[in-house]
C-alpha cells in the first residue's frame, strides 16, 4: 500500500530525543521546549512562540487568551478541519461559518462582512491544505470592525503570503505538529504572537494558571496544554530541516502537476501568484468531465494499493453543530469541493517512484473509463 502520509524523520531526532531520556528531562520542563519555541518564533518571524499539546489546543488557547467566551461569535470557513469548531465551542462562543472560494478553497473574504454582528469577536482564516488565505482584505475588514484575527496555519508551515510567512499576520496564530505536518512532534501545537501581554497570558493559561504571586495558588480555571521535552526535541530536529522539507513538498507537487495536468477533469491544487503553497497534502478536485466520481476513483485506487483521503466534511453538515441553527443557509462552494476533493499520497517520505505509480494508476483508470 502506498500510504497517504509517511513522515520523514530528521537526522538529529534520535540524538535529541535520546538526550532527553538519558538526562531524565522527559516532562515539559526541559531545555528543548525553549529551544524549539525560540527557533519556531524565528522561523515564522514573530517574537513569541508557545508550545501546546496539539493544534486543537493551540486554537483553544489562542481564543481563550483573547478572552473569547459565551455570547461571542467566531467566524470560520465552512471548509475546514473540525478542530476549529471544537476549539470555538470549548470557549462557549458560537461558530459562524462562511463559504469558501472555488479557486483557493479558503474562506471567501467577500462573504465575511455580511456575517459580522455586534457579537463577533474573532475571525479564523484557515490556510487550507497549505495555500495562504488572501490576508490583505481580511486584515482590513478585521481592522474596520475591530476584530481579532487568529490564523489557523496548522497545515501551512512555511507558506508565504506576498513573501511573508503565514502565522505572522493575526494577533495570535496557531500551528499543529501532528505526524502529517511539515514540522512534526508526533502530536503537538504552537501559538505565536508579537504581543508580549498575549504571550504571557497564553503561557499562564496553558499551565493551569499558577498565580504569579505564589505557585499552586490559582485565581482562575485554566488548562494543562504542556508539550513534553521529548516532543520538543523531535520538533527541534525537524525544524532544523524545514527548508529541505518545504523544497520536497514543492518538488512533489511539481512532479504530480506535470504527470496529471493532461488528464481531463482533474483540477490541480491552487497556486495564486501572491502565494507560496506548501502543499501540506497534494489535493485535487475530480470534476464531472473526469467521467467517474471522486469516490469511485478512490475505490479504484485503493484496489491498486493506493491510499487517499477525501476533503473535510463542511462544518454546516456536522451533526455536532446542529444546535447553531445553520438552517437553510447554503454553502455551495464548500459543498462542491467537499464532494469532489481528495488528496493523494504526499507525505514527506514519498518517492519519485511512488508519485509515478500513483499518477500512472490514475492515467490507467481514465484510459479504461474512455474504453467503456
Ligand atoms: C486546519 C487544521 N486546524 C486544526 C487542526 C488540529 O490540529 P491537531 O490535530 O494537532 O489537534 C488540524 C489538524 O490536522 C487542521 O488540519
Amino acid at each position: 500500500m502506498i500510504p497517504v502520509n509517511q513522515p520523514l524523520i530528521a537526522k538529529n531526532a534520535l540524538k535529541y530525543v535520546s538526550d532527553c531520556i538519558k538526562t531524565g528531562w522527559i516532562s515539559s520542563a526541559g531545555s528543548y521546549i525553549t529551544k524549539f519555541e525560540e527557533a519556531f518564533a524565528k522561523f515564522i518571524g514573530v517574537k513569541y512562540a508557545i508550545t501546546t499539546t496539539n493544534g486543537t489546543t493551540a486554537l483553544h488557547l489562542a481564543l481563550a487568551t483573547l478572552g473569547t467566551g459565551p455570547g461571542d461569535e467566531v467566524i470560520v470557513p465552512d471548509h475546514t478541519m473540525f478542530a476549529c469548531a471544537d476549539a470555538i465551542c470549548y470557549t462557549g462562543a458560537k461558530p459562524v461559518v462562511v463559504d469558501v472560494e472555488r479557486d483557493t478553497w479558503n474562506i471567501d473574504v467577500k462573504k465575511i462582512e455580511r456575517k459580522i454582528t455586534k457579537h463577533t469577536k474573532v475571525i479564523i482564516p484557515v490556510h487550507i491544505y497549505g495555500h495562504p488565505v488572501d490576508m490583505d482584505p481580511l486584515i482590513s475588514l478585521a481592522k474596520k470592525y475591530k476584530l481579532a484575527v487568529v490564523e489557523d496555519a496548522a497545515e501551512a508551515h512555511g507558506a508565504l503570503y506576498k513573501g511573508k510567512m503565514v502565522g505572522s499576520f493575526g494577533k495570535i496564530n496557531c500551528f499543529s505538529f501532528y505526524a502529517n505536518k511539515i514540522v512534526t512532534t508526533g502530536e503537538g501545537g504552537m501559538v505565536v504572537t508579537d504581543d508580549e501581554k498575549l504571550a504571557t497570558r497564553a503561557r499562564m493559561l496553558k499551565d493551569l494558571a499558577h498565580s504569579p504571586k505564589r505557585r499552586f495558588l490559582h485565581e482562575e480555571i485554566a488548562f494543562n496544554y504542556r508539550l513534553t521535552n521529548l516532543q520538543a526535541a523531535l520538533g527541534l530536529a525537524q525544524l532544523e530541516e524545514v527548508d529541505k522539507f518545504i523544497e520536497k513538498k514543492l518538488w512533489m507537487a511539481d512532479l504530480y502537476n506535470r504527470l496529471l495536468s493532461d488528464i481531463e477533469g482533474i483540477s490541480l491544487p491552487p497556486k495564486k501568484p501572491w502565494a507560496r503553497n506548501v502543499y501540506w497534502m497534494y489535493s485535487i478536485l475530480i470534476e464531472p468531465s473526469f467521467g467517474i466520481s471522486r469516490d469511485e476513483l478512490m475505490d479504484k485506487l485503493k484496489k491498486k494499493g493506493i491510499d487517499t483521503r477525501t476533503f473535510f466534511i463542511p462544518l454546516h453538515c456536522q451533526p455536532a453543530l446542529r444546535k447553531y441553527h445553520l438552517g437553510n443557509e447554503r454553502f455551495p462552494v464548500s459543498d462542491e469541493i467537499s464532494r469532489r476533493g481528495l488528496y493523494l499520497p504526499s507525505g514527506l517520505a514519498i518517492t519519485k517512484k511512488q508519485i509515478e505509480m500513483v499518477s500512472y494508476a490514475i492515467h490507467e483508470i481514465t484510459r479504461r473509463r474512455h474504453r467503456r
